[in-house]
């Protein structure tokens, strides 16, 4: 029905409207804005001209409200706007970072999260998100990291089906979700250096076996848009790739939504030496297969043009239809001619429901990974605990948990660790805290900073400040250290050289685990960072836990709940390791792979899939149904699991495989299957994967196309990917 009414609709249509419906804008709002030319275009006369089809960036219901009004009432037509926004990880609920999610290894949590998400912004009017980030990376230099589900592309799959599926709700037009925009088509999460925006350069079987899997797992759930990437792939910007946008997406994906681009993604191809005019721009974006420009109303959409363009000549006028009808359908579907409008005085019921922050909590508890936990330090005895030290600079900085992406004008609130550690322990225990060191800083300051404000970091007498963290720590019966990256160090622009704790956090580190006193470091923060040869008793990487991160930790911490993460990356000693994956391709000096660097080892510190429990597992009598099947049969890996320890616990069981000998080489493994279970004490579960010809098949780069081979397979089965629990089969003609 959406289809057939937006295919009507098209029939009205004047050439100028049908140009006005492929642009967006961006409404800042004037006092927020880093761009102090942003408000050029005047947004609502140019609504009521029939010249916008979509709006982000807006995100009170008034304004939202008066923005569709123009739009439904001053227009020709009355079509209602597009309204998208950066919904990543909450709009004032705040989810665990989409890493953290990853973490959980647990698709399950983060539908949820992002189910509660859609609900707070369409009770706004929000009704497109841009999101999930489905960028694999590996390379942790890149501040996007936190913002994806890590270096592996089955887990990332899962993570971004299950994301579109808590955004939409099932169809688009689900009442409380909105439509869903994974991105950015592709290959964002390679630039060179790790460095936000610069080019990527990949091969189409790196594109094809790993980097557009995500997307195409978040298609067939579903989603409704797609974005494009800012930079160059392979030398041609993503916003006019014809491979991408057109012989990918829709030839051989069959994609029906629509393709928006990056923030001035058009207008940008001029810069990056594709086209030598704003209006050269629009065409060569709509014909490689893009649909809608995002804009900075810093000057005209692009897409304006296209009416001069259509005029002489340049592009048929039914080259608009294609992409008019796709955005048409999407606003059909979204129920937005019928219901235009939000209630203003139902937000605060939506915001504060008591049942998002349970979400959130739960969410953050379940994306914690345990690092390390030497001589079971974790979880805290309460029993003797008298005094606890908080010390670090993330310590009392309830903002910061909530990571990037969080816009002060959606009034975020978030619980610290040094809150939730004195809500949970009461009055009986001393919970003090002291920074210890300076607030950590960017040397090149973020454009996010003018829009988040995390609240003012006073100077302070450093050598004092340390000396007051060491006394403190001795005081106490433990000093819990919170310690990582500031919420605007991660996210886009938040790219680094090296994966050091920024600032003095390591000589305080060093100096508080010199006190003798049992130490327990609880990260955050969205990518690896190296501890330097500091040996703490335990690690625990909360990343940014979102609007309830210290309550979680506090429950982690003393065992009211258990940690059953795993690392979605490869943990590396340091940034020279990037770009790092644990599924490389076998060299032909497998003995030396971790012997590259004559000053180092290559290893990771933590293993991609690595992370503890306060409980242990084993696995035991692994078997395959059949040890040959033919070409296309699947196979059945079975195992048991068994939870020896003494606390209920979760553990996410990973099924590894290794293709022996293949018409391109194969990586040394590959994530194939995984599970997170639940298991009570002693309790053991009989587990069962089946690996279809689906999982087997790959893109060869000598065959140019997908393939499953005859050969033998090595499978491991544990709880990282170094598990070394082995059996085979083969896969005959
Ligand atoms: O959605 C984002 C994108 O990830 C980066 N550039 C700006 C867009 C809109 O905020």
């Amino acid at each position: 029905e959406a289809r057939s009414r937006a295919e009507a609709m098209l029939q009205r249509m004047t050439l100028e409207e049908k140009a006005g419906q492929l642009v967006q804008y961006f409404d800042f709002g004037g006092a927020t804005v880093a761009n102090p030319k942003a408000t050029a275009v005047n947004i609502d006369a140019a609504i009521a001209k029939g010249e916008v089809g979509s709006m982000l960036f807006v995100t009170d219901p008034v304004r939202i409200n008066a923005l569709q009004e123009l739009a439904v009432k001053k227009t020709r037509l009355g079509i209602p706007l597009l309204i998208g926004y950066d919904v990543i990880h909450g709009l004032h609920t705040i989810m665990p970072v989409p890493i953290a999610m990853a973490a959980s290894w647990d698709p399950a949590t983060a539908e949820r999260g992002q189910a509660v998400a859609a609900s707070e912004a369409r009770a706004v009017g929000i009704n497109w998100t841009f999101a999930p980030m489905v960028d694999i990376t590996m390379d942790p230099r890149w501040g996007r990291m936190v913002e994806g589900a890590g270096e592996d592309p089955v887990l990332g799959a899962a993570m971004a089906a299950a994301q579109v599926r808590g955004f939409q709700g099932g169809a688009i037009g689900t009442p409380g979700h909105v439509l869903s925009g994974p991105k950015h088509f592709v290959g964002y999460g390679a630039s060179f250096g790790g460095r936000d925006y610069d080019e990527v350069d990949l091969s189409e079987s790196q594109l094809r076996n790993t980097y557009l899997p995500p997307f195409k797992a978040a298609l067939d759930a579903g989603a409704g848009n797609i974005m494009s990437a800012y930079m160059g792939l392979n030398g041609v910007p993503a916003a006019a790739n014809t491979w991408l946008l057109t012989d990918v997406l829709r030839k051989e994906w069959g994609f029906k939504g629509f393709v928006v681009s990056d923030a001035n993604g058009v207008d940008s191809l001029e810069k990056q030496g594709m086209a030598g005019s704003p209006k050269q721009a629009a065409v060569r974006a709509l014909e490689a297969g893009m649909d809608l420009a995002m804009t900075v109303p810093s000057n005209p959409s692009p897409m304006l043009s296209l009416v001069d363009a259509v005029k002489g000549g340049e592009v048929a006028e039914s080259a608009l239809d294609g992409p008019v009808l796709r955005l048409l359908e999407a606003k059909y579907r979204l129920g937005l001619f019928d219901k235009p409008y939000v209630d203003p005085k139902a937000v605060p019921r939506t915001f504060d429901d008591p049942a998002h922050r349970e979400v959130a909590r739960i969410a953050a508890e379940r994306s914690a990974v345990l690092l390390a936990n030497a001589g079971g330090l974790l979880p805290v005895d309460r029993s003797k605990l008298k005094s606890v030290a908080v010390i670090g600079p993330l310590g009392d900085a309830g903002h910061d948990m909530l990571g990037p992406w969080v816009f002060s004008s959606n009034k975020p609130e978030g619980v610290s660790v040094l809150a939730g550690l004195r809500a949970k322990l009461g009055a009986g225990v001393k919970v003090e805290y002291a920074m210890g060191t300076a607030w950590p800083t960017r040397k090149n300051p973020s454009f996010f900073d003018a829009m988040n404000k995390p609240g003012e970091h006073p100077a302070i007498d450093e050598k004092a400040e340390l000396a007051r963290a060491i006394a403190l720590a001795k005081q106490s019966d433990v000093a819990v250290m919170v310690l990582g990256e500031a919420q605007n160090m991660a996210g886009e622009f938040a790219s680094r050289s090296d994966l050091k704790l920024p600032g003095r956090q390591q000589e305080l580190l060093d100096a508080v685990i010199a006190t003798g006193k049992p130490v327990v470091v609880v990260l955050v923060n969205g990518r690896p960072l190296s501890l330097g040869d500091a040996k703490p008793g335990a690690v625990l990487e909360a990343w940014y836990p979102g609007s309830e991160g210290g309550n979680a930790v506090a429950n982690l911490l003393l065992g009211d709940a258990n940690p059953g993460g795993k690392l979605p990356f490869s943990w590396i000693r340091s940034a020279a390791q990037a770009p790092y994956t644990y599924a490389y391709l076998p060299s032909h000096q497998p003995g030396s792979a971790d012997k590259r660097y004559w000053n180092e080892d290559n290893s990771p510190t933590w293993p991609f899939g690595h992370g503890l429990s306060y409980t242990t597992f084993a696995y035991g009598k692994l078997a395959v149904d059949r040890a040959s099947v033919k070409l296309g049969e699947p196979v059945t890996v079975s195992f048991d699991l068994t939870n020896t320890g003494k606390r209920a616990g979760d553990e996410v069981a990973q099924l590894y495989i290794h293709q022996r000998v293949g018409t391109s080489s194969r990586p040394v493994r590959q994530l194939k299957k995984f599970a997170r279970v639940a298991l009570a004490p002693g309790e053991t579960k009989h587990m069962q994967f089946t690996l279809t010809a689906d999982d087997l098949r790959y893109w060869s780069a000598a065959t140019k196309g997908w393939v499953q081979d005859d050969s033998a397979f090595d499978v491991w089965v544990g709880g990282d990917s170094k598990a070394d629990m082995a059996t085979t089969f083969t896969v005959a003609k």
